[in-house]
């Protein structure tokens, strides 16, 4: 019998650690904005300090989508409409294709969830408690504006957590129909019996990726250890 598969490094170690890290970052966040009823109860500091941490590993990411390993980047893995609600209707139909980087429902749910997590991120630097915490750019709007933040900020902590939950069952989905991703995200490696359709090699030299990856490294882990530091004092 013919076994032969095909394995291929999808995930390189930026995207791993970026991901393992935002689950950490995002579920100390949602569970430190509990007042009361928790086992621990934090400061609202500790939850400012979790969305810098976010919001650096987004600035990493964003950075990463546009300048780095093929199968990250954002022009490997967003698809035209049309081949979009192909993959959907033969996923539900049970035969997917399989790809190497997102898959096209999937790739659209990742800029989705990016752009939702930057929002939050971004828009807690602009808010109070009303008690003793100022965020590092609250006071730049006018009242209105802030309460409008807060009131979406409120709003979009619920779309994370949907878009979560949608996240889990998509990756179920996939498990159940043969697709271990769950695997490739931990290990970076997939394996395919054929060449999946997005396969392609990888333009880029190791040491120019090394090098991107470690300037955008140092613009998303700087700009989180700076408002990590300076960002809670007033
Ligand atoms: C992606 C990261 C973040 C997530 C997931 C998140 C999530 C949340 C959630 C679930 C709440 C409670 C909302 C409610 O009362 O219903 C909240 C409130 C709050 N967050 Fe964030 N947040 C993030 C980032 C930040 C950042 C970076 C700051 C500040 C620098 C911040 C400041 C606040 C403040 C001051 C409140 C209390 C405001 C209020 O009373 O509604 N958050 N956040
Ligand atoms: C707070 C919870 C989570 C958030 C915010 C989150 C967010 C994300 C994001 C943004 C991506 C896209 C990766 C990229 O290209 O940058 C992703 C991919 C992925 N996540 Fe999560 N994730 C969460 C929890 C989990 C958990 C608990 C699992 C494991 C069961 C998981 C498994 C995966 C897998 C397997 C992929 C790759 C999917 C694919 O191959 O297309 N995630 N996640």
């Amino acid at each position: 019998m013919h076994n032969a598969s095909v394995a291929i490094n999808v995930w390189d170690r930026w995207i791993r650690l970026f991901h393992w890290g935002l689950v950490i970052a995002v579920l100390v966040s949602f569970y430190t904005t509990k007042t009361s009823g928790a086992p621990f109860l934090f400061p609202i500091e500790t939850h400012a300090q979790a969305g810098y941490a976010i919001l650096g590993l987004l600035i990493f990411r964003w950075c990463w989508g546009l300048v780095g390993s093929v199968y990250a980047r954002f022009k490997t893995f967003l698809y035209p409409l049309p081949h979009t609600i192909n993959y959907a209707n033969n996923l539900v139909k049970r035969q997917p294709h399989a790809y190497a980087s997102h898959n096209p429902l999937g790739g659209w749910m990742v800029v989705v969830f990016l752009l939702s997590l930057s929002f939050q991120a971004i828009s807690g630097l602009f808010l109070s408690d009303d008690i003793f915490f100022q965020a590092p750019l609250y006071g730049l709007f006018s009242e209105e504006v802030a309460g409008l933040l807060r009131t979406l900020h409120q709003l979009n902590s619920d779309l994370l957590i949907i878009l979560i939950g949608l996240h889990l069952v998509g990756v179920i989905v996939h498990r159940l129909q043969g697709e271990p991703l769950l695997a490739a995200m931990l290990t970076g490696t997939k394996r395919f019996r054929q060449p999946p359709i997005d396969a392609r090699s990888e333009p880029l030299s190791t040491a120019t990726l090394r090098l991107r990856a470690l300037a955008a490294l140092f613009i998303g882990a700087g700009i989180a250890l700076w408002l990590w530091y300076f960002g809670n004092s007033y």
